[in-house]
């Protein structure tokens, strides 16, 4: 519907409104009315308060027409924004129009008055028809993206929208119009949640429906308890009729016994409910999270890139719980408390239809309030689950890394982080705490009010006749029982609105597409394990700017030892992900046996390809649990030979319980060494044909590590075998060496030749045996510099042959990089 639709919809109705307000007035054509009215104004008999509020709401209609007709870009916006107050002003004219009626049943019967009744009638009916109008009128905005493009800052419109914009308090320190277009669009934004929140009720729902049954059966006991206390007042009333007005045994004792059938009934049916309710909560909560752990487990690698750990455990904990409570606890208590409203509402009429006119006219302001403050609310509870996740990001971060922060010494820092985090929620928290005693002031005014003015009204009833005082305190607690409902109806709108958005967030993983999923189908019968990089270009995706491997080409073949080196962060791990099939490159293609290696079967590829990373992390179970991760099935004898193999089974043994010792988080109970070699034994359980090496030696010492690579030796010929390494003794011996540098090949061919060369290898080998001397005279200044040249340059000559043949060395010779 377009805005011509709605302004003309607001034109007809306003002269409909007025018309039929002025005939009704002027009972039919008496239009001498107005001047008598106007003279002698009695507001028990004239009705020109009634024909007044009609030039007010004329004057609303009109003007919010021609703001959007003449301002079609901001006007819809400017009226979408006083909705509140003109259903706060509707309603007032609704409050005073009843009131006039019940004022009006005093002096004749209203069946002798039926001008004035039909204007009552129809002021009420009209209000409702403003309320709605608006809402159109508001809503008849130009797309969200079409109306950011043709906003223009400087087009003098800030004045327009500041008025709408500014909220207190921010007023002084937000100047210029770029900070207003922000508001505005965060503003369109909120709007689009708004509208989003019903769906998302729905679609939990319908993530419910496998217990619906269970959910019926909850359903059926709510309704009976809920009309059972439905009609627990009447008989309170009946039994104090019975002692007040028959005093007789007889008419009381029959209300008593029903009271406590009743309750008898009610409670049992509340218990069962409650009951099948937490068992809901239970199923319901199970699912969401082994769902989005699910989900988690299929997002590819880039995603984790991009999203901090504490952030996806808070919504893996904090926010399914609330989501399952939302559908559980808030919407058991709304339905509840919507039956046993509208049972109090049936039988409030029952007994006085004048009193009930009263109750029912505060009900729509309390709602009101409740609205505005749910909108609120469900802003700040975003907020502060935000800061929350930050907050736990932070700790978990610190928790997890403390040898890290002890050596660095920085407690403080880090205490003085998570502290400025907790502060920014405290702040959010603040406004929560105001924001909820306004809310409680607000309600429990109108509560007050109310009840003041129905005892009032009732007793003015009671002392006139038109009611007993039975009743009387029958419809007075139903009225309070329907006050507490309402107002749990109120607290569970919140809370639903925090379930919302929680539920928002967790769906927003739960519909992530992972951007490469691992769904390739090929698993040939035989694996030669031949692997190919052919012109890979690649980028991370937090950095798509930034190429990594800028047209690398490389082959690794069935039986050979390749070896990769270069300057740190020239990208050889980087290989490693690609050919792991972590990320996709940008361009080029890694293949084993001929075909890209995202087009094997996820489990058949990483049987066939073994990874020992730079940074191996164990899992917090035994030593043999680790180092059969991932796979069933495997006896102990092929373990125990994995880990001979891996040179680790001796440390093992000579570990408290043997395979069965538990290793610590992320293997912490382990020594670098220890860990490594359990992390190699894990790969070559496997029987991989194409087996990594990512620094896989680094923390080993040189016995050791002559003895994983003797083992290893062993078990090449079978396998393709690509190590990372800087470490010279590991990569001399390599069939082939290929050098990155900044992304490219620089060169590549066996030790010998790329020293020949003379090109970048051996720049890199001259470096580290030349590091090596410095490293040794800086640790040994006196003697060295005691010691004659001759003998200097045997011990240079030394270092050099040791170090090229592999042998032992210092450590400060192993850690040498190039
Ligand atoms: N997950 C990631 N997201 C974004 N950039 C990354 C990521 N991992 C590495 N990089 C960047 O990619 C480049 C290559 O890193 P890579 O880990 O491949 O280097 P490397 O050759 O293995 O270095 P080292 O010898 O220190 O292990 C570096 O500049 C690094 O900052
Ligand atoms: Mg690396």
């Amino acid at each position: 519907m377009g805005i011509k639709v709605s302004v003309s919809l607001s034109v007809l109705f306003t002269l409909l409104d007025v018309v039929l307000t002025t005939v009704l007035y002027t009972h039919g054509s008496h239009l001498a009315t107005f001047g008598e009215d106007a003279l002698n104004f009695n507001i028990l008999q004239s009705a020109l308060d009634l024909w007044g509020f009609v030039l007010l709401r004329a004057s609303l209609l009109l003007g919010a027409s021609i703001g959007v007709t003449w301002n079609k870009k901001h006007g819809p916006r400017r009226v979408s924004a006083l909705t509140s107050l003109i259903l706060f002003f509707c309603l007032v004219v609704i409050t005073y129009a009843l009131a006039k009626l019940l004022m009006l049943t005093e002096v004749k019967p209203l069946s002798q008055q039926p001008w004035l009744l039909s204007l009552i009638c129809w002021t009420c009916a009209s209000s409702v028809g403003v309320m709605l109008l608006w809402i159109l009128l508001g809503k008849e905005s130009s797309p969200v993206n079409s109306r950011r493009r043709s906003y223009n800052p400087g087009e003098g419109s800030c004045e327009e929208t500041e008025s709408l914009m500014a909220t207190a308090g921010e007023e002084e320190q937000e100047v210029g119009c770029e900070r207003r277009e922000k508001k505005t669009q965060k503003k369109e934004e909120e709007e689009m949640e708004t509208t989003r929140s019903g769906a998302t009720v729905g679609r939990l729902m319908s993530f419910s429906r496998k217990d619906a049954g269970l959910l019926c059966v909850a359903f059926f006991f709510l309704v009976i308890s809920a009309v059972c206390e439905a009609f627990i007042p009447l008989y309170y009333g009946r039994a104090i009729d019975g002692i007040v007005n028959y005093k007789s045994m007889e008419h009381f004792a029959e209300p008593v016994i029903i009271l406590g059938v009743l309750a008898l009934v009610s409670s049992f049916a509340m218990g069962v409910r409650g009951g099948i309710f937490s068992l809901t909560f239970s199923r319901l909560n199970l699912r969401l999270r082994s769902h989005l752990f699910r989900t988690l487990m299929r997002q590819e690698i880039g995603f984790y890139d991009e999203n901090h750990t504490g952030d996806i455990m808070s919504r893996l904990s904090a926010d399914t719980t609330q989501v399952s409570d939302l559908i559980t606890q808030n919407v058991n208590i709304f339905l509840r408390s919507t039956i046993k409203a509208a049972g109090f509402l049936f039988f409030m009429f029952g007994i006085s239809w004048k009193l009930s006119l009263v109750a029912i006219m505060g009900f729509p302001f309390i709602g009101l309030v409740s609205q505005l403050y749910g909108d609120y609310y469900k802003k700040l509870s975003k907020q502060v689950q935000t800061t929350l996740a930050e907050a736990n990001r932070v700790a978990e971060e610190t928790i997890s890394s403390m040898r890290t922060v002890r050596s660095f010494a920085n407690e403080c820092g880090e205490e003085a982080s998570y502290y400025a985090k907790l502060l920014a929620m405290y702040q959010l928290n603040k406004k929560e705490a105001l924001a909820y005693a306004c809310y409680m002031w607000s309600s429990s005014i109108s509560e007050l009010v109310l009840e003041v003015s129905v005892l009032y009204y009732g007793g003015h009833l009671v002392i006139t006749r038109q009611m007993t005082s039975g009743n009387l305190i029958s419809f007075f607690i139903y009225m309070l029982e329907l006050g507490e409902c309402l107002e749990s109806i109120a607290s569970v709108y919140t809370g639903l609105m925090q379930g919302v958005g929680a539920a928002e967030k967790v769906f927003e993983y739960l519909d992530r597409e992972p951007k490469h999923p691992a769904d390739g189908t090929e698993a040939p019968d035989t694996c030669a394990g031949l692997v190919e990089f052919k012109d890979v270009t690649f980028a991370y995706p937090t950095r798509p700017d930034t190429d990594v491997l800028k047209g690398v080409s490389f082959t690794l073949r069935p039986g050979e030892v390749t070896a990769l080196v270069g300057p740190s962060g020239s990208g050889k791990s980087s290989c490693v992900s690609l050919l792991e099939n972590f990320y996709l490159p940008q361009q080029g293609q890694v293949l084993l046996d001929g075909k890209p290696v995202h087009t094997f079967q996820h489990d058949y590829l990483h049987s066939r390809v073994a990874l020992v990373g730079q940074e191996p992390a164990l899992f917090a179970r035994s030593v043999e649990d680790n180092i059969t991760y991932g796979l069933s099935d495997v006896s102990m004898e092929t373990v125990v030979q994995a880990a001979t193999k891996a040179n680790a089974h001796d440390f093992i043994t000579s570990l408290p319980e043997g395979y069965e010792t538990g290793v610590g988080e992320k293997g912490t109970q382990l020594s670098g060494g220890q860990k490594q070699r359990v992390a190699i034994a894990r790969a070559l359980v496997r029987n991989p044909r194409v087996l990594i090496l990512d620094e896989a030696t680094s923390a080993l010492d040189a016995e050791s590590e002559h003895s994983v690579q003797q083992a290893l030796n062993n078990i090449l010929q079978e396998h393709t075998v690509l190590v990372i390494a800087h470490r010279l003794s590991t990569v001399e011996k390599a069939d082939n060496i290929i050098v990155i540098d900044k992304g490219h090949v620089a060169e590549q061919g066996p030790h010998a030749q790329l020293m020949a060369s003379g090109g970048l290898y051996s720049k890199l080998v001259q470096r580290q045996v030349l590091g090596i001397q410095t490293g040794a005279e800086l640790l040994n200044p006196p003697e060295l510099s005691r010691r004659p040249e001759g003998e200097r340059r045997r011990r240079r000559q030394r270092s050099s042959s040791s170090s090229s043949s592999g042998g032992g060395g210092s450590e400060s010779e192993f850690k040498a990089r190039y």
